[in-house]
């Protein structure tokens, strides 16, 4: 992808403008509270731009998988935190298109925000209708990408919209793609990625496409445990998946042809039950008892992949080394996130890092703004990894509509 072409909001005339805004506000909630708001914060310094050149902006999401209109599903409680995030009134439609939009819109003025409510409650949006992204279209001037963690769905807000105004990428969306390519297409070498989680199954396009382009590949979580497997080790009651030590042999394989390194633990904190507090030790890969499961990997491990990282100018990190959630299992992971958070304090690494859980370990091991770039998508930053084509960045790179 050509990423010189994408066309940004700097500079843009928008004074008087109608801009609809293609955001994420898909943000935990719990009560009808918005319990973590960063992805609010995250777009505030886009809509308030927009607002302060004297745009008329009109913000559109979706929220959750609701099928058809669900009240449970509305954006209006995320409307409201999000006019609390901005320190400035946001209007709220219930309605993304139709005769109440048309009305708040012909009401609105340059420096007002407006949210529609939720896209999903119309069936178009994600069949990506062109006659829905022509109802959504017909409210604006042009159009903004802001919402990169929404860019692997081609619905209508994300691709068939973009047929039809002119269409650029919001701060957040070039910042994402910026920090990503950086890391992924063009890093400072040598590259380390971290890849963990528990299951080999959910992440073979990602571990085929970083064994191609990173230097080291640090493996933890439970899949690590279908790799050891996978070379003869007698691994337990560890959570591992037999079916794929052909693929876990195939990514070895894939790894040697192309001179990346691939680093399994060498030892690991092991005990009887996944439980806070479960008594654990510490044993040599090659010494799990039969009535022990691996939760996170051991001291030996972590230096070895402390002094990996150490060599490395850019890391890649999605996913933890253990159950992090369950205390005393998140040590190891908490180390290597600390490490890697002083050598990018000490500008010796640039480190990107996303996926639901990885934030929450990094938050977990305060480090989180000590890292280079973390990123706000789930979805999209794994297909991001995956090497495939983002149908929301494609849309951007695409000749003016
Ligand atoms: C996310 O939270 O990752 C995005 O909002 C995408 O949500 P979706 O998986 O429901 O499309």
């Amino acid at each position: 992808m050509n990423f010189s072409k994408l066309r940004t909001t700097a500079g843009l005339d928008v004074r008087g403008k109608r801009a609809i805004v293609r955001v994420d506000l898909n943000v935990p909630m719990a009560d009808g509270r918005v319990t973590d708001a960063t992805r609010l914060i995250r777009i505030a310094p886009c809509l308030t731009d927009l607002a302060t050149r004297g745009a008329r902006v009109l913000v559109i999401s979706h929220y959750e998988r609701p099928k058809g209109r669900d009240p449970k599903y509305s954006l209006r409680p995320v409307a409201e935190k999000l006019s609390e995030v901005l320190g400035a009134p946001v209007g709220f439609v219930d309605d993304c298109i139709g005769p109440a939009v048309d009305a708040a819109v012909a009401a609105l003025a340059p420096g007002q925000i407006l949210v529609l409510e939720n896209l999903r409650f119309h069936a178009g949006e994600e069949k990506n209708d062109p006659e829905f992204a022509r109802a959504l279209a017909r409210s604006g001037d042009f159009f903004v990408g802001e919402a990169f963690s929404s860019s692997h769905r081609a619905h209508a807000s994300v691709d068939g919209i973009t047929r039809l105004l002119p269409s650029y990428a919001g701060p957040l969306m070039a910042q994402e793609i910026s920090a990503l390519r950086d890391a992924l297409e063009e890093p400072r070498r040598p590259t380390a990625a971290v890849v963990g989680g528990s299951k080999v199954s959910t992440k073979i396009p990602i571990l085929t496409n970083l064994v191609r382009k990173v230097d080291r590949l640090i493996i933890g979580g439970g899949m690590a445990n279908t790799f050891l497997q996978a070379q003869g080790l007698d691994v337990g009651k560890s959570l591992s998946e037999p079916d794929f030590h052909g693929t876990a042999r195939e990514i070895i394989a894939a790894a040697n042809a192309s001179g990346c390194v691939i680093v399994l633990p060498s030892d690991g904190v092991v005990a009887a039950e996944l439980k806070a507090g479960a008594p654990s030790k510490v044993v040599a890969i090659d010494a799990i008892p039969p009535e022990c499961m691996m939760l996170d990997v051991g001291p030996r491990s972590i230096a070895e992949m402390t002094a990996g990282v150490r060599e490395c100018r850019t890391l890649l990190w999605n996913g933890p080394l253990g159950a992090f959630e369950i205390s005393p299992f998140g040590e190891g992971t908490f180390l290597l996130a600390r490490e890697a958070a002083m050598l990018t304090r000490a500008g010796r690494l640039a480190s990107v890092a996303g996926g639901g859980d990885t934030v929450a370990a990094l938050n977990a091991a305060g480090v989180t703004g000590d890292f280079t770039y973390v990123s706000t998508a789930g979805g999209a930053f794994l297909e991001w990894l995956e090497g495939r084509e983002l149908p929301g960045v494609a849309a951007l790179l695409r000749e003016a509509a």
